[in-house]
């Protein structure tokens, strides 16, 4: 809940101002206050009226209006703000708030303000890829600004690629972990991705894990107000520069990370689709083909992180990942047993429209004497979900 905080949404010149109405309607009900600025370019998208009559209040937009300053001027506004959301925000803008213009009220504001500052970028694939453009980001988040997305998918100039404006819902349960702070002063460490176990220099065994929902609860916990270390195996995904990311390759670099980190951090989130097996010998120059005779690769296992966690810190919250095709919920169960856990949660990897590679999720939250199911959501809401109902269930130590 946002109950009696003091948000303000900013649009700008976006397709995706639509959203912007959706998400003033969920923050209005969490009985939060709600000011609107719009950037001229927001008012062709969408109209000041909708944003008034949705906010309850009359909508900011220019820097130099004496009426305007009058009634609440850019000053006390930034003062007022706990929070600042850009929602959508354009390429344009967030140029200029990286560089630390104050040329319109919005960035004025967010010049003059303590307030915590949301960026939800939306704009072309192409744009949001620009070198410039993924500078900015950079610099914004080197600034405490907190990126928000974007998503990709299907746009509205029909290109499809990264820039889609994350969801309302999205961007609500991102304020609402900020202002709930419910991980503030932990430290949480999560192993995220796949592994990669060489075979020869040019080939290695490795399983289709994305890393995206290890990087979702990444940006979950830290906007929850946790520290955050993320310990990832090869993806192809950034994470906010307030997160540590530990690069890995192997299963057994994994552990070593792991081992290294582990004390420091109160919650362990074994997120990473580890590869059970590794191969005995890595040739070190590249396998010959010899298509006469089959290859026999000899594997061994690999050290079992997660269980070594929970046998070692037994003292910390310890959250696993159990990936199954099928007996979803009992063989899961079975895995929070065998391993100890707190807390395990179960995807089902067989459907193709959740879990491995895809954008969105639907799992089960097991734990000792009961089951949680959460219904499919983006990847972001569902570790947003687990965190809460992880926290709810009052685990923590
Ligand atoms: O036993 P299984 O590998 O199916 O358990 C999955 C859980 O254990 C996941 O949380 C995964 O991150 C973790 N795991 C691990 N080390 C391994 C294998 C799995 O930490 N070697």
């Amino acid at each position: 809940m946002l109950k009696n905080k003091n948000i303000i949404v900013a649009l700008t010149g976006s397709i995706a101002a639509y959203k912007a109405a959706e998400l003033v309607r969920l923050i209005k009900k969490s009985e939060a206050e709600v000011r609107i600025i719009m950037t001229d370019a927001a008012k062709e998208f969408i109209t000041p009226i909708t944003m008034q009559a949705l906010s309850g209040n009359p909508i900011h937009s220019n820097l130099l209006d004496m009426e305007a300053e009058a009634a609440m001027g850019h000053i006390e506004l930034a003062k007022w703000a706990d929070a600042i959301v850009v929602s959508p925000c354009s390429a344009n803008t967030l140029a200029k708030i990286s560089q630390g213009l104050g040329s319109d009220l919005l960035t004025a504001v967010i010049l003059a303000s303590e307030a915590k500052v949301f960026l939800a970028p939306a704009m072309n694939q192409q744009m949001w890829n620009a070198q410039i453009t993924q500078e900015n980001v950079v610099r914004a988040s080197s600034l405490g600004h907190k990126i928000l997305g974007p998503g990709e998918g299907e746009q509205a100039c029909g290109d499809i690629g990264s820039g889609r404006m994350l969801e309302p819902e999205e961007i609500f349960a991102a304020l609402e972990a900020f202002s709930l702070s419910l991980l503030e002063g932990k430290k949480v460490l999560i192993t995220a991705g796949p592994t990669q176990e060489p075979i020869d220099p040019v080939r290695y065994l490795s399983n289709h894990s994305s890393g995206k929902m290890g990087y979702a609860l990444a940006e979950a916990a830290e906007a929850a107000g946790a520290s955050v270390t993320l310990v990832s195996g090869p993806v192809n995904l950034r994470a906010s520069s307030s997160i540590e990311v530990i690069d890995v390759v192997t299963a057994k670099d994994m552990f070593a990370e792991v081992k290294r980190s582990i004390e420091a951090a109160d919650i362990f989130i074994g997120c990473a689709a580890v590869a059970d097996y590794s191969p005995v010998n890595t040739h070190s120059q590249k396998i010959k083909k010899n298509l006469n005779e089959n290859l026999l690769l000899e594997l061994e296992p690999n050290p079992d992180i997660l269980k070594f966690v929970s046998e070692n810190y037994s003292n910390k919250t310890i959250i696993g990942f159990s990936a199954e095709t099928e007996n979803v919920e009992d063989f899961a169960r079975e895995k929070l047993v065998a391993k100890n856990l707190d807390f395990i949660v179960a995807n089902d990897v067989s459907r193709n429209d959740i879990a491995f590679n895809a954008a969105e999720n639907e799992v089960l939250i097991i734990s000792k004497d009961k089951t949680k199911a959460l219904a499919k959501a983006s990847k972001i809401l569902v570790a947003h979900q687990i965190l809460n109902y992880i926290h709810q269930d009052s685990l923590l130590h």
